[in-house]
């Protein structure tokens, strides 16, 4: 049986990478004594084992690589609370063999991070920072009506990729700004998976109630589409799962956004894109090597830039901070946390921690 170590003294030394407010952080301490590692740039893994070694727990971040040579090298580690959705910087196979607890904070940045998403649409579709950067630079003499013209969202298509709770919420935007909505799920992104191969479920069956939105194939869905959002995880299905051959699928029109993660996408294919007019823009907050940029995205007027803000309200980054320490909290009292992803290792892990 586990240890209900909140009435224990302390004794798991934890490790927080990056920046966590200091209440919660100091709540941190009934677990086990805090040390913080801040980072500006991604660490290497050698940094990450020189200050993990000796953590039982540690708060992660999305750039922070727990690959199974920092596992290897930190014995006594037990839980990895991770301060995001997405998790594929950790490698959830060789901890469930350890067995080392693994949380995200699901919930608590879909509003956040889709309000950033349809930020980009806007900025990329109407042109924004082109027309900031057209002020400032004094290039503006005068009202001309042709000048900077945009896309219309109204009456429009959206393809969201991904459909659950982040790009849902993109699609309760679209559905504000009278956007048809179009979108596929996992099962639905072969090549040679067709509508008809389709077959609906409850889900499905509420957002067309709820937002007129029709699920089909992610051909049809990036061959009728003015706008495509993606907002599906990363992970070994996921992986350059929109390349040349997608973006050859898309209008000469689309503008397409990207706040999910950059390894979902051929960063390649998709400068070939932008370079050949073979799509009208884009908008990113995340890469292929993040926090590298490809040239070809640095110099196009068509691209909006982001590093890395989906989820960066203020209220979001508290929200998802908090999430990860409840759940340290949690299990270290004996009880699953609720965004354990590894739950079923629960009751072996209290024996082994
Ligand atoms: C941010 O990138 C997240 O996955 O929450």
């Amino acid at each position: 049986m586990g240890r209900a170590i909140l009435s224990s003294p302390p004794f798991y030394p934890i490790l927080i990478i990056g920046k966590v407010p200091e209440d919660l952080g100091q709540r941190l301490a009934q677990v086990g004594p805090v040390t913080y590692l801040d980072r500006n740039e991604s660490l290497s893994e050698d940094e990450i084992i020189a200050a993990a070694c000796k953590a039982h727990v540690i708060l992660t971040e999305p750039p922070d690589r727990i690959t199974p040579r920092v596992i290897e090298a930190c014995p006594n580690l037990v839980m990895i609370a991770q301060r995001a959705v997405g998790y594929d910087n950790i490698d959830l196979q060789d901890c469930q063999a350890r067995p080392i607890l693994v949380s995200n904070t699901p919930g608590v940045l879909d509003n956040a991070t889709a309000d950033f998403a349809f930020a980009l649409l806007l900025a990329a579709g109407r042109r924004v920072v082109e027309a900031d950067n057209y002020v400032r630079s004094g290039q503006w003499l005068g009202f001309e009506n042709d000048l900077l013209l945009g896309t219309e969202m109204t009456g429009s298509t959206i393809g969201i990729v991904g459909m659950g709770r982040i790009g849902s919420a993109m699609a309760r935007r679209a559905r504000g700004f009278g956007m048809r909505i179009v979108y596929c799920r996992a099962a639905d992104s072969g090549a040679q998976i067709k509508d008809s191969d389709i077959v609906l479920d409850e889900k499905d069956h509420k957002w067309r109630e709820e937002l007129g939105a029709e699920r089909m194939s992610m051909t049809s869905v990036l061959q009728q589409s003015d706008y495509v959002s993606l907002h599906c995880p990363h992970n070994k299905q996921t992986e350059k799962l929109i390349g040349a051959r997608e973006f050859g699928l898309m209008k000469p029109n689309c503008i397409f956004v990207n706040t999910a993660r950059g390894k979902v996408v051929d960063e390649d294919a998709l400068c070939a894109a932008i370079a050949g007019g073979k799509i009208r823009g884009a908008g990113l907050d995340v890469f292929y090597h993040e926090p590298l940029v490809s040239d070809v995205l640095l110099k196009a007027p068509n691209v909006v830039l982001a590093p890395h803000i989906g989820s960066a309200s203020e209220e979001t980054r508290y929200a998802m901070a908090e999430s990860a320490v409840n759940a340290v909290i949690s299990a270290f009292a004996g009880k699953v946390p609720h965004n354990a992803l590894n739950k079923e290792i629960f009751e072996r892990w209290q024996e082994h921690k």
